[in-house]
């Protein structure tokens, strides 16, 4: 066996866990009217059915006052006892314990300004500002009434457990925390009474629901803002909850709702295992008690090592599970070559923080009914299908195609594979995009895609191959910005990074970039131009930028924009360069001022579908489906789900 702590079991409180992969707790966005859905019960149940031995639910609110979005599942509701039972038989039937992470937002009310937000004391929010009501004593012991309800209805409906959401800078980290908790009664003051509110829920749940129930607390060892719980204060807390007695496991996660929110989800810019230090430090304090050591942990052989040097006794995993429900299964079948990996883009939460499902920008399967084991399926009768275009839309619909029978020639111009995507991976902080590029290359090798590359195939040595259908998959070109004379010297961005890439100089003077773009891949373009030139300005004609960033990432943009000095002018259009000077205007007002020293200016405006073979392929008596950029210029999700599907239908 390669990994034999990871595939060990483990006694938590009075389960024996199958192994040590835990599914973190993950909001999904699949509940409906305030219920687990059918669509959630599938999510879990693929996940339990992949060899996961421990499911965290989602946070689920336990008052009326937490009903931030009714996508949420509410466990304050006796009508929803029946699907509770139906999920919770679902994930138990196939050997994995499920546990309801019980919660409340407490002052972060991001979602719904109806809502009223309640907490340890009256100070706002960092993030969303919403300035919350000082939770009266009886208000208090009406919540830890709630919780232990939550917690009974959970054991009635047949969970093994419950787990107790006291990170990330909810209620229970407010009321832990000195930054958020000036309360002078029972519940404030001293560490004793900051912590009274989750130990006095504590005892209520072990009273009501006895030892059988497995008990857990999810809580920062660090929350990343001053005058919070760091890691000194957060050895205190754990020393606490030890004496206190009650907990079956611990589990460790960073940051709250102010800028640090981003610790809660270290994207592909943070190293791996950024908090495995923090873990092995609070895991000393906690005896027998197991604790979930989780955050960007890369891989199986990380998840052995982080065991072996006792970071925690069980490893947590949320976003490597959202795009491979099987990975425990692979990892222990010896398939590990197989796992569809987490590129940690942070789609996932942008999605579900839009109010929308969790999707994964490229697991197109993610919680349909049949995700577990899933293949695509075997075509009635073969066909020859021509797709043009290496790109990821391409590759996914070569893939995809291939492996249900058909013969498949892919076409690409670029010596390898992966178009928009591989020149992203080459940025700042991106690598990790070219692990989805690799997914779909070891997929197309394995099922027997021909790969025509290197050469922009005309139309006829495309109908030489004889195709039955053509899927155009040949992305989409920059175009000139708008405003801005013709005869300036100006370039698209990745023909301009392309150049950077390819040579090691440094360059003195101004690099203006122009945003109509916002995606993540253009500011790490930023960081690079800043590592080379003197200065580097991003203009935008919006009031600010990154909109299409997720918003938990565009904090990092932010960061490491301000590290690098990075100026952005907001509102505003580029008109002219003339002998290094540009001339910009202001999109709203038309006033009219300059950037003197400007050595370069590169632009990404909104491209143009490149699609000028389907005309010559139709002539010549072709069918031809374009997809991806090359349909409508989107994103990389966009262009591999439309990829799926078109290997799918053809
Ligand atoms: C889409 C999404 C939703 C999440 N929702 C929750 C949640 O409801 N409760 C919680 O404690 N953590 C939540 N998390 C955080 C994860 O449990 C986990 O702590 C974090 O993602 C780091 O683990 P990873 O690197 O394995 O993804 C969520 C993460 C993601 C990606």
């Amino acid at each position: 066996m390669n990994y034999p702590i990871l595939f060990s079991p483990l006694q938590v409180g009075v389960h024996l866990l199958r192994n040590r992969v835990v599914h973190t707790a993950t909001v999904s966005g699949y509940g409906a009217n305030t219920k687990p859905s059918d669509r959630l019960i599938d999510y879990h149940k693929a996940r339990a059915a992949g060899g996961t031995a421990m499911i965290v639910t989602e946070l689920m609110p336990v008052h009326h006052t937490s009903l931030a979005n009714p996508f949420l599942v509410s466990v304050f509701d006796e009508n929803n006892l029946d699907p509770l039972k139906r999920w919770a038989d679902a994930v138990e039937g196939e050997g994995c314990r499920l546990v309801g992470q019980i919660g409340h937002v407490g002052r972060q009310q991001l979602w719904n300004p109806l809502a009223t937000p309640v907490s340890a004391s009256a100070r706002p929010d960092p993030l969303s500002w919403s300035v919350p009501h000082k939770m009266t004593l009886g208000e208090v012991e009406e919540m830890i009434f709630s919780f232990v309800d939550a917690a009974e209805r959970l054991q009635r409906t047949g969970f093994s457990g419950i787990e107790l959401h006291g990170a990330h800078g909810y209620l229970l980290t407010q009321f832990m925390s000195p930054y958020s908790n000036d309360r002078d009664d029972k519940y404030g003051g001293s560490r004793k009474g900051r912590t009274a509110f989750v130990r006095e829920i504590i005892s209520g749940i072990r009273e009501r629901c006895g030892t059988e129930f497995m008990m857990g607390l999810k809580m920062p060892c660090d929350e990343g803002v001053v005058g919070g719980i760091d890691p000194d204060e957060a050895e205190e807390l754990v020393k606490i909850f030890m004496a206190h007695g009650g907990l079956d496991y611990f589990a460790f996660s960073q940051g709250n709702f102010s800028p640090s929110l981003e610790n809660h989800l270290p994207d592909m810019h943070f190293p791996n295992r950024p908090y495995q230090h923090l873990h092995a430090r609070m895991r000393k304090l906690c005896g027998d008690i197991p604790v979930v050591t989780l955050g960007r942990i890369e891989s199986a052989a990380a998840a052995e090592r982080v065991l072996e040097e006792g970071c925690g006794d069980l490893v947590g995993f949320s976003r490597a599970l959202v795009s491979d429900a099987a990975w425990a299964n692979k990892v222990q079948d010896g398939e590990e070559a197989k796992i569809r990996p987490c590129i940690y883009c942070n789609f996932c939460w942008g999605e579900i923080h839009a109010g929308r499902g969790m999707t994964c920008v490229h697991n197109p399967e993610l919680a349909r009914p049949n995700e577990i084991g899933w293949a695509p399926p075997a075509a009635e009768a073969k066909k020859r299908i021509a797709v043009i275009g290496a790109g990821v839309a391409g590759l996914e619909a070569a893939w995809i195609a291939a492996a249900r029978g058909h013969e498949v020639m892919l076409f690409g111009a670029s010596p390898e594979p992966g178009g928009g995507a591989l020149w992203e991976s080459r940025l700042p902080g991106r690598a990790d995009i070219s692990k989805a590029i690799k997914f779909q290359c070891a997929r197309a090798a394995e099922a027997g895609v021909k790969l025509h590359l290197d050469t922009r195939a005309s139309a006829q040595q495309i109908a030489a191959f004889e195709p039955d259908s053509v899927i155009l998959a040949s992305g989409a070109v920059p175009t000139w910005p708008l405003t801005l004379a013709s005869d300036a010297n100006a370039r698209d961005l990745k023909t301009a990074v392309l150049d950077l890439l390819n040579s090691e100089s440094s360059q003195d003077g101004t690099a203006v970039l122009f945003d109509q773009d916002h995606s993540a891949a253009f500011y790490a373009a930023a960081e690079l131009f800043s590592q080379r030139f003197e200065k580097t300005v991003i203009m935008t004609p919006r009031p600010t930028v990154g909109s299409k960033v997720n918003y938990i990432s565009l904090i990092g943009v932010f960061r490491r924009l301000a590290a690098l000095r990075v100026e952005i002018i907001p509102l505003s259009l580029p008109v002219a360069l003339s002998e290094s000077r540009l001339t910009y205007r202001n999109a709203l007002n038309g006033d009219e001022d300059e950037i003197g020293n400007v050595a370069a200016l590169a632009y990404a405006t909104p491209r143009a579908v490149n699609d000028e073979l389907a005309a010559e392929l139709e002539a010549l008596g072709l069918s031809v489906h374009a997809i991806g950029d090359c349909s409508a210029p989107r994103n990389m999700a966009a262009a591999i789900h439309e990829g799926h599907q078109a290997g799918l239908s053809c």
